[in-house]
């Protein structure tokens, strides 16, 4: 339902007084216009510097500016045969006094049970408690898809005619990642937004998706507990076919409203550097949606319940930008001491934060969580129902060895084909991603330091005088492995 259609719906079931946060006033009042034409009510609109106004009349009533005043004419109006729709400008802010208060609870008296509507209209909406539940509460001011769309393609065109230079190259595909991006702004900033992107380089394409991105987190996520990050390509880690698959096979479903429910997450366990991190961003990259992930750092805050809130903020703020991916990295660290009380419970009423959040949400965002300790993690989070699937990264096999291999070498500019990758690979037993990409790199400083062009014998020295810390953590690796291997779960 839109904006239009759901204060109709208001209007119609007879709620005498509706509050509508919007910052986009402007927009709204125009919206709240059309609304009472065609429902054939009489529209009044006030706010402290105009005054009270008939339609789209200019001239207010007499002396209507004084919040009391205005309410008395109001009250005399409400009088009268034909139905109104009021819409008051930032009216709550005057309600704490004793006048405007009476009068306005005469106004809503004489509205109850009427076709008369009083809409309250402000960024944020107060109102004292004894009205609150007279009350409806919408947010205005925030087009529908349909709405950006339309927007998005007037700015384009409008561009054109101005500057014949715009390049625009929008397969159907990424105008929809566009919209949906845009998706939660409102018209004023959606605007905005297109602007930065139409004038920084007189180009519509591909690279304004991660623009808009960046701009709507920066809108929304004032407190900076959420951090965009660039999602990859699956191309970019090797090995991984099972996560690969089971998210390709879920991709269609994730922004269909079919039978099926979109999938909601995963959790990556696994041992240290084997990729999960790298996962989590390939997740995301394969979903076609940006990823934030959830800075703990920030989140901790020294005064009590702050951190809660803090969280609490952070997952709206994700459902306002959804469709996102979530990154929780390291998520045992959110719960680093949920077992003690040493924290006060902190952790404890963090966990249930975050647990019933999983739960409950009903937005289009994914989490990607990741862990290399399993102790840390509390039971209830493993349950069935929290994660859609569970998967294990395992030390690579030694064709995902290989694969990592050629990945790093190419991620140098050398040629993979000039290697040879096959005994790199039987060479690097034990070894895991980060290590195969540390040794590539020493073995790149070793040979430039030796005047010399790198060669597979620079990566294998390099590999040989290295201990993986599967061996130097023989223990600790085997008991995560081990771990997974009673628990059935799924290799990544
Ligand atoms: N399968 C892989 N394919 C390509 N690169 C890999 C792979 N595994 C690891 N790497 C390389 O190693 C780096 C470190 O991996 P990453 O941080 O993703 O591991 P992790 O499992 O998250 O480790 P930790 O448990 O310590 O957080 C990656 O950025 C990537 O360059
Ligand atoms: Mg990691």
């Amino acid at each position: 339902m839109n904006f239009e259609e759901e204060i109709s719906l208001l209007i119609k079931s007879r709620y005498p007084l509706v509050l509508v946060d919007t910052i986009d006033e402007g927009y709204v009042l125009g919206q709240l216009a059309g609304v009472a034409g065609d429902q054939r009510l009489a529209f009044y609109s006030w706010s402290l510097s105009e005054g009270l106004r008939v339609g789209q009349n200019q001239n207010a009533f007499y002396k209507s500016g004084d919040p009391a005043a205005m309410l008395r004419i109001a009250n005399d109006l409400v009088k009268e045969q034909q139905p109104a729709l009021f819409v008051f400008c930032d009216l709550d802010r005057f309600l704490a006094d004793a006048a405007p208060a009476r009068l306005f609870k005469d106004l809503l008296n004489k509205a109850k049970g009427t076709p008369t509507t009083v809409v309250l209209l402000g960024a944020e909406v107060k109102l004292p408690a004894d009205l609150a539940p007279l009350a409806a509460r919408i947010s205005g001011g925030y087009p529908d898809e349909k709405q950006i769309l339309a927007e998005v393609n007037r700015m384009v065109a409008d561009f054109r005619l101005k500057s014949s230079a715009l390049s625009v190259d929008m397969p159907p595909e990424t105008l929809m990642r566009v919209v949906k991006t845009l998706k939660g702004l409102s018209l004023q900033q959606v605007r905005n937004a297109m602007n930065l992107c139409l004038l920084k380089d007189a180009a519509f394409d591909g690279r304004d998706v991660a623009e808009l991105e960046r701009f709507k987190k920066e809108a929304f996520d004032r407190d900076g507990i959420l951090e965009y990050f660039g999602s990859e390509q699956p191309s970019g880690i090797a090995g991984y076919a099972n996560l690969k698959r089971w998210v390709s096979d879920r991709k269609k479903t994730f922004f269909s409203d079919g039978p099926l429910p979109p999938p909601k997450g995963v959790l990556l366990l696994g041992v240290q550097g084997c990729g999960k991190s790298l996962a989590a961003k390939v997740t995301a990259g394969e979903l076609g949606i940006p990823l934030y992930r959830l800075d703990l750092t920030r989140l901790y805050s020294k005064y009590i319940g702050e951190t809660e809130e803090n969280l609490r903020k952070a997952l709206a703020t994700v459902e306002r930008l959804s469709p996102v991916c979530l990154w929780i990295d390291e998520i045992e660290k959110i719960f680093a001491s949920s077992s003690g009380d040493i924290d006060g419970g902190v952790s404890k009423r963090v966990l249930g934060t975050m647990l019933t959040w999983m739960q409950e949400r009903k937005d289009r965002s994914f989490i990607a969580a990741t862990s290399n300790d399993i102790n840390g993690l509390p039971p209830e989070l493993l349950r069935k129902g929290r994660f859609d699937e569970i998967f294990f990264a395992d030390l690579p096999d030694v064709s995902a060895r290989e694969g990592i291999i050629k990945i790093h070498l190419l991620k140098r500019g050398l040629i993979p084909a000039e290697f040879d990758t096959g005994v790199l690979a039987l060479n690097s037993e034990g070894f895991s991603g980060a290590e195969i990409e540390q040794a590539v790199i020493s073995a790149l400083y070793s040979a430039s330091g030796a005047g010399e062009k790198i060669s597979t014998q620079h990566v294998l020295t390099q590999l040989k005088q290295t201990s993986p810390l599967s061996v130097i953590k023989a223990e600790a690796v085997g008991f995560l492995r081990n771990w997974a291997k009673e628990r059935n779960i799924l290799p990544v």
